[in-house]
C-alpha cells in the first residue's frame, strides 16, 4: 500500500512544524514497530522503519536536527532532505506507511509548500496560542490549503499550562469561529522539547521520568487522534456459545 503523506505547514515561522514532524514520526514509529514486549523489540531492532521524515525546508533545521540525533545513536525513523517536493511522489512508492513532511516557515517559500501539497494526503497545521500567530495561520489556511480541498487539522502547540487557560481559550474560539477543524489534543510547552534538538533527541528517546512521560504523552495522544497508529487487526472470532467461554466470562 502506498505511504500516506502528511504535510506539516504554517507560513508563520517558529510555531513547531519541525518539532511536530519529528516527534509525530518518532511516536508513529514506536507504535507501529516497537512494543513493550522485549521479544518483539529484539525482533524489530534491525527492521526497516515504516516511517520517514522528509524535510523540504531549504534552511534545513530538521537536517541539522537529524545530524544531531545521529550522533546520539540514530533517529528511529528514516530521514531525507527533499530539495524538489515533486520527488515526494517517488518516496510514496517506497515501503513506508507514513511520511511526515516538514515545510519552510515563510511566505517566500510558498512555491515549496505548494508543491509539497500537490503530493500529500493531509495537512497538520501547528499554531501557538497567541494572537501573533492568528493572521499568518489564517493566510496559510484560507489562501493555500483550504482552496485545494485537502483534509487538514489545526493543532495548538506550545501552550504553557502555567500561563492559565485564557490564551488557549481565545485561540480555541478563534479556530472555531474560523470554522477550521482542530485537534482536541494540545501539545504543551516543555523545556525538554526546546532542549531536545540541541541535545539530539526525539520524544521516544527522552529520559524515563515523569515530566518526559507527560511530554511524550501529548504526542501519543495526537498520533492516536490523527489515526497514525495503524488499523486494529480483526480479533479472532470467539465461540461465545461454548460453556468454557461463558464460564470464563462469569469468573
Ligand atoms: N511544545 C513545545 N515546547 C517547548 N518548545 C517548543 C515546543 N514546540 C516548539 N518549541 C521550540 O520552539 C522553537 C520553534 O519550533 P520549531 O523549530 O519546531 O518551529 P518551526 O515552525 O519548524 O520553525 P521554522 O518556521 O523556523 O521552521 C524551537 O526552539 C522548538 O524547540
Ligand atoms: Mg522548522
Amino acid at each position: 500500500m502506498a505511504a500516506k503523506i502528511h504535510v506539516i505547514a504554517n507560513q508563520k515561522g517558529g510555531v513547531g512544524k519541525t518539532t511536530l514532524a519529528v516527534n509525530l514520526a518518532a511516536i508513529t514509529h514506536a507504535v507501529l514497530v516497537e512494543s513493550n514486549s522485549p521479544l518483539r523489540k529484539l525482533e524489530q531492532e534491525e527492521a526497516p522503519s515504516p516511517v520517514m521524515v522528509a524535510s523540504t525546508d531549504p534552511q534545513g533545521s530538521s537536517v541539522w536536527w537529524s545530524d544531531r540525533v545521529k550522533n546520539r545513536g540514530g533517529l528511529p525513523f528514516d530521514f531525507a532532505q527533499v530539495d524538489d517536493p515533486r520527488d515526494l511522489s517517488k518516496l510514496r512508492r517506497l515501503a513506508y506507511s507514513h511520511i511526515f513532511v516538514d515545510t519552510p516557515g515563510s511566505l517566500e517559500d510558498e512555491r515549496i509548500l505548494q508543491s509539497a501539497l500537490e503530493e500529500c494526503d493531509d495537512v497538520i497545521i501547528p499554531m501557538t496560542p497567541e494572537p501573533l500567530s492568528y493572521d499568518p495561520t489564517r493566510l496559510t489556511i484560507d489562501e493555500v490549503i483550504a482552496p485545494r480541498g485537502i483534509p487538514y487539522r489545526v493543532v495548538v502547540n506550545n501552550w504553557d499550562p502555567r500561563d492559565g487557560t485564557t490564551d488557549l481559550q481565545q485561540t480555541a474560539q478563534f479556530i472555531a469561529k474560523s470554522g477550521w477543524p482542530a485537534c482536541k489534543t494540545v501539545i504543551r510547552r516543555y523545556k525538554l522539547h526546546t532542549r531536545a534538538s540541541a541535545e539530539g533527541q526525539v520524544v521516544t528517546q527522552y529520559p524515563r521520568n515523569r515530566t518526559a512521560s507527560e511530554a511524550r504523552e501529548d504526542f501519543l495522544y495526537l498520533a492516536l487522534e490523527l489515526g497514525y497508529g495503524g488499523s486494529v487487526p480483526a480479533l479472532p472470532t470467539q465461540n461465545t456459545g461454548s460453556p468454557a467461554s461463558s464460564s470464563a466470562r462469569k469468573s
